[in-house]
């Protein structure tokens, strides 16, 4: 239990291993096989996308992190001081460095699935920002979640950058958006960064890196699910690919099978072929037409957008009707 004025309190409402059990050998059975993007984050996967930001060839997060330098003081205005800001898929990022310092709330909530990575980062946020309240929850973004009761009635203000809203299915997204405009009420704020359709060579080469940073995030699924599951999934009999599929308007990301093999997965016995594709990640990209769209179905009105002068990424300022 925590106080009224207590400074920090953990909200622990990690999905239980059963559902992650029976998610994960559903995927097995689907044809092509499917995962979740969500089992790429263990403490070791979100070390690899903080890896993964820094990469020449990731262009998505330095140019998200260009347009809050440059939007930061009217998006500051806009939504106001003394708010509750609410991150799904928090991770690392130094972009809620950036918000905390101009917005000042007097609350943050950080949402992730990896949760030693999100204790590790609360904490240190809190210990950098002494005058503000950080109740971390550990929970899938992609279920309905009860906020801390401690942020009642405050004006809710969430952020969502990174792209991460590409990596639900259109009518998901939809969904996910509806819930989130539910949770913060109407009048509150939702920032949003999402990258914008492009050239097929430069997206490509975001998810190639010459690196091979992006391989072995992808590859890391594979460990996770090992460790966490006691499946038996050997990461050097699989291969990484990515390839943008233009028709869908999304990067899908694939571990393609290099030999003939079974894996145990929960006492299944799964047959791959050789050259048989997983499937692990899509991440849709989204012209600002269409996501005014998707953003307005979902019942929100966008307040403001900016693009960076590439038209490479678009961040939005929307607000719950
Ligand atoms: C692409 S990273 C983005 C991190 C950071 N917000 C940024 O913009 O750089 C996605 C983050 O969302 C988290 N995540 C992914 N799927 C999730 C889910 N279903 N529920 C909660 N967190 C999730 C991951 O652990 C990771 O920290």
């Amino acid at each position: 239990m925590s106080t009224p004025d207590q400074q920090f309190a953990f909200y622990d409402l990690h999905p239980p291993m059963d559902d992650m059990t029976a998610e994960v050998c559903s995927g097995m059975r689907e044809s092509p096989k499917k995962l979740s993007p969500k089992f790429f984050y263990d403490e070791r996967g979100s070390q690899l996308f903080e890896a993964i930001t820094r990469l020449d060839a990731y262009y998505p997060t330095r140019t998200e992190l260009g347009l809050f330098d440059a939007h930061l003081e009217e998006i500051t205005q806009t939504i106001g001081l003394d708010s509750c800001v609410v991150e799904y898929g928090s991770g690392s990022s130094l972009k809620i460095r950036k918000l905390l310092q101009a917005l000042s709330p007097s609350a943050y909530v950080p949402i992730d699935i990896s949760k030693d990575f999100l204790l590790h980062n609360a904490r240190t946020l809190a210990e950098d920002f002494p005058a503000l309240h950080v109740f971390p929850v550990c929970a899938d973004f992609s279920q309905a979640i009860a906020l801390p009761p401690q942020t009642d009635g405050m004006h809710r203000v969430g952020f969502f950058p990174g792209s991460s809203i590409g990596n639900f299915e259109p009518e998901p997204a939809r969904t996910f958006l509806a819930r989130v405009a539910g949770t913060l009420g109407s009048g509150g704020h939702l920032l949003i960064g999402v990258d914008c359709k492009k050239d097929t060579k430069t997206l490509e080469l975001a998810y190639n890196d010459p690196e091979g940073v992006t391989a072995q995030f992808n590859l890391n699924a594979l460990v996770h699910l090992n460790r966490v599951l006691n499946t038996d999934f050997d990461p050097q009999a699989f291969a990484h690919e990515a390839h943008y599929n233009e028709s869908y308007g999304c990067i899908q990301m694939f571990l393609r099978s290099l030999v003939d093999q079974r894996v145990d997965v929960c006492g299944e016995h799964i047959h791959f072929c050789a050259g048989e594709r997983l499937h692990t990640e899509n991440s849709y990209k989204y012209t600002p037409a269409e996501f005014g769209q998707l953003a307005g179905s979902a019942g929100f009105d966008i307040q403001r957008q900016w693009l960076d002068d590439s038209n490479y990424f678009g961040l939005y300022l929307l607000r719950a009707r």
